[in-house]
């Protein structure tokens, strides 16, 4: 098969096989991989063969596929025990389908078929995406069994919500190929310059109740906080994602806590910050809440005149800038309708935080909602640096580059502590 030079160049990896009906997509995900250049063997639990042909499976990744323990494979280096030569073989696992029992199994350390013998006598990566009915996933036993595998350092990709095997919606469905790839990605890179750093990044609009049905918003679409948290952890940092925004990060570096209200959003910052060495205040964060929301929906024609109370919500970047511990970084964001350099520098000196991005939301080249952004990063060190007009995956990488600039000044070389 024809390689591109691509993500997986010179990887090896081996694909866990599991017994469920999202095994049909184990061929696109062994295509993929070996188009961007891995080198892809392949595994199966003994359900898995009820799903998915071996055959098809050895002609895609071009070598013979494991079935069973006893089963020597002379392709592969070794003392003819398949477990160890591909636990030993392979730069990353993934384990595609993930199945409620092989999670189980894997939890117990349980080492009866190929897949989780390999899987306990590996110490290459680990990846799951797990695919299920959604009261299997959320049963006591999953979650526990979850819990264990991550603290271990099993790394998850999804599952999502959508439509089951058993037709019904909900939580359970296996992430797509090209998320798992993604995930997979972030895995083989080489430890980054933020290696061993956490950052905390929040992101998207706040929304503040007005009754059980609407609330108050803004156009924030949460994007620049994703491109600045999916920036951070490809730099090798692991990142806290709080979101009041619907997106989802690829990287498994990313841990997300989904919010709606300026409350919660303080309250889910402040529980990770006293770990957080760079936080990335890029939430439009509501500045007003009604007073008291009405507890059942409101009517047209309840009253001829609806008068809403506003009272201010509050500050997340004055409790994280009051909190945070010596050596945490705080970059704030400032979204102006005008005097976009005046009022930027207004607020650095206002809110005391390190460095602060002020980007315009008028005329063409708005940064609120769309793809693109420009703005001005000014340094609490006098310095102002212009962010021309670009894709949000750019201006995240020059942010980054900045704030990790301001990181090495304050700490010398950056590493673990
Ligand atoms: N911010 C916050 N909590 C709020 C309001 C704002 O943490 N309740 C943060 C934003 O995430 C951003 C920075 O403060 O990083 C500046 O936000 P902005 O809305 O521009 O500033 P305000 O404090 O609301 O000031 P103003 O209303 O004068 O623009």
């Amino acid at each position: 098969m024809a390689q591109e030079k691509g993500r997986f160049t010179d990887s090896r990896v081996v694909l866990h096989v599991c017994g469920g009906i999202a095994a049909v997509k184990v061929p696109e995900l062994i295509s993929s991989l070996r188009k961007e250049g891995a080198e892809v063997r392949v595994a199966l639990t003994s359900a898995a063969t009820s799903f998915i042909s071996p055959l098809s499976l050895r002609a895609l990744a071009g070598h013979p596929v494991h079935l069973g323990l006893l089963e020597v494979d002379d392709t592969l280096e070794g003392a003819g025990m398949p477990h160890l030569e591909l636990a030993g073989w392979a730069d990353i696992h993934l384990v595609v389908p993930a199945t409620a029992s092989t999670l189980a199994r894997m939890a117990a350390g349980i080492a009866d078929d190929v897949v989780t013998s390999t899987l306990l006598a590996t110490t290459a990566p680990v990846l799951v995406a797990p695919a299920m009915e959604t009261n299997m996933w959320e049963h006591p036993a999953t979650r526990v069994n979850c819990a264990l595998l991550a603290q271990r350092g099993v790394h998850f990709v999804g599952p999502v919500s959508g439509r089951l095997a058993s037709g019904k919606e909900g939580e359970g469905r296996m992430a797509e190929p090209a998320a798992i790839l993604a995930a997979a990605a972030f895995l083989l890179v080489e430890p980054g310059p933020l290696a061993g750093v956490e950052v905390l990044v929040t992101s998207g609009g706040t929304r503040e109740a007005v009754d059980p049905v609407r609330y108050l918003g803004n156009r924030s679409s949460g994007r620049m906080g994703l491109c600045l948290a999916e920036e951070a952890a490809w730099r090798g940092a692991s990142v806290h994602l709080v979101t009041a925004a619907d997106l989802s990060p690829s990287s498994p570096a990313v841990a997300v806590a989904r919010v709606e209200t300026a409350e919660q959003m303080r309250d889910a910052a402040l529980t990770v910050l006293p770990k957080v060495r760079l936080v990335l205040m890029a939430a439009a964060v509501a500045d007003y809440k009604v007073a008291r929301p009405a507890r059942s929906k409101l009517h047209r024609g309840d009253v001829p005149q609806l008068r809403l109370d506003l009272v201010p919500t509050v500050d997340v970047l004055a409790a994280i800038l009051d909190k945070r511990r010596p050596g945490c970084l705080v970059v704030g964001f400032a979204a102006e309708t005008e005097d976009v350099r005046e009022r930027g520098l207004a607020k650095l000196a206002r809110k005391g935080c390190d460095m602060l991005v002020a980007n315009p939301v008028f005329g063409d080249h708005s940064a609120m909602g769309g793809d693109s952004a420009e703005g001005i990063a000014l340094m609490a060190d006098g310095r102002e640096i212009s962010l021309p007009w670009a894709s949000k995956e750019e201006v995240a990488k020059r942010i980054i580059d900045l704030a990790q600039g301001l990181l090495e000044l304050d700490q010398g070389v950056l590493g673990p502590e």
